[in-house]
């Protein structure tokens, strides 16, 4: 079981305390109410004391939505302080984290009207390792290496799906959408803890087109949320590893992506043919046509099924909006053009036309050691 042990990770050390320091400054410069003074003693004491400290329930609710405000590559930060924060740093165990994700994509998905989400789950203490999620989305679809090479679902879960399988996982049925179970790290070194979500947690969205009735042949899907379930929440110095946190999709991340990546669903040609659109030159731009349809059927698909989805336009402009915002509030809001300006028209979006500031800050989700 070689491939699951990589995950295990030597323990936390000791809190930063001027990480600490720096995060309740912070929080009391906006969250005006007093006690700042009392607060910086109490923390530095229980740092001395036992190496870590506990964020109060208002100091992790806020610590997340900073760390969404703070996230250089999320176009969609306008709503940053309506994230709702589940509170599960009571929650030990692989079992009781597997619950509590399954709880969160019900909650989250809300029949359609999808909600941005956030559940915490204990952090690593010195010396106690925390539970873990190892899925990097708690919903994503299995991949399948066929003997000649090819790939069946989506080709970025292959290794991911070799990985369930050999810890048991018998789920899988060789499909192009077969949801993936959770594995769970139970921290402890033992064994990780597979679970199938409950289809009634999963909610999906088939892939139609408004005016070509053919597209339906093609048999696509997407799920409804997108949860990142592989960041470490880092607040204050102290590292929630297990904090998965949803918000909507933006259109075009499935349409210009997930599905039209050469290494994940490749569906231009097949869009193409059906279109019978010229493919022996690039000149006929039967690419970017392709990626418009697909683009069309997929806002199309989640409008018509009743599920919360951006399209790529007023996103950005969103996103503008929510610039002007931060530099009224006197702070500056990083952000990674790379990633800010959409897959497909970047061109036609405002936020190509500029730069922006990228500091890396914290409160804010990072890559997990
Ligand atoms: N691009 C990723 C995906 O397709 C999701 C990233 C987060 N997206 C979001 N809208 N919150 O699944």
């Amino acid at each position: 079981m070689r491939t699951w042990i990589k995950s295990l990770r030597p323990t936390e050390p000791r809190t930063d305390a001027r990480e600490a320091e720096r995060f309740i400054r912070l929080f009391h410069a906006e969250n005006p109410g007093g006690g700042l003074n009392a607060r910086l003693r109490d923390v530095a004491r229980e740092i001395a004391r036992r190496g870590t400290y506990t964020h109060t329930g208002e100091e992790l609710r806020f610590g997340a939505r900073v760390a969404w405000r703070n996230s250089n590559r999320c176009i969609g930060r306008l709503y940053w302080k309506s994230l709702r924060v589940r509170d599960r740093r009571h929650v030990t165990g692989a079992e009781g984290v597997a619950v509590e994700c399954v709880a969160h994509l019900r909650e989250a998905t809300g029949d359609g009207r999808i909600r941005p989400t956030i559940t915490v789950f204990p952090p690593d203490a010195p010396g106690r390792p925390a539970p873990r999620v190892l899925n990097e989305q708690l919903v994503r679809y299995a991949g399948y290496r066929r003997p000649d090479g090819s790939v069946a679902g989506d080709p970025r879960y292959v290794a991911f799906t070799a990985l369930a399988r050999e810890l048991g996982w018998r789920g899988g049925g060789g499909g192009r959408f077969d949801v993936l179970p959770l594995v769970v790290d139970p921290g402890t070194g033992g064994r990780p803890l597979l679970a199938n979500l409950p289809g009634d947690a999963v909610l999906e969205v088939p892939i139609t087109h408004p005016e070509f009735a053919w597209f339906v042949e093609l048999g696509l899907r997407w799920h409804a949320v997108p949860a990142i379930s592989n960041l470490c929440l880092e607040i204050g110095g102290v590292g929630y590893p297990c904090a998965p946190f949803n918000g909507w999709y933006m259109g075009a991340e499935i349409g210009a992506r997930n599905l039209a990546d050469a290494d994940r669903y490749d569906q231009l040609p097949a869009v193409a043919a059906r279109l019978g659109l010229d493919t022996s030159t690039e000149r006929s731009l039967w690419r970017d046509h392709a990626l418009v349809e697909l683009n069309v059927a997929v806002l199309h698909s989640f409008a018509a099924a009743g599920v919360t989805m951006t399209d790529h336009h007023t996103e950005s402009s969103r996103f503008l909006t929510h610039l002007a915002r931060e530099e009224k509030a006197g702070r500056t809001c990083p952000a990674d053009w790379s990633w800010i300006v959409p897959p497909i028209s970047g061109g036609v979006t405002p936020v190509f036309h500029r730069y922006y500031d990228n500091p890396t800050l914290t409160p804010n989700f990072v890559p997990r050691h």
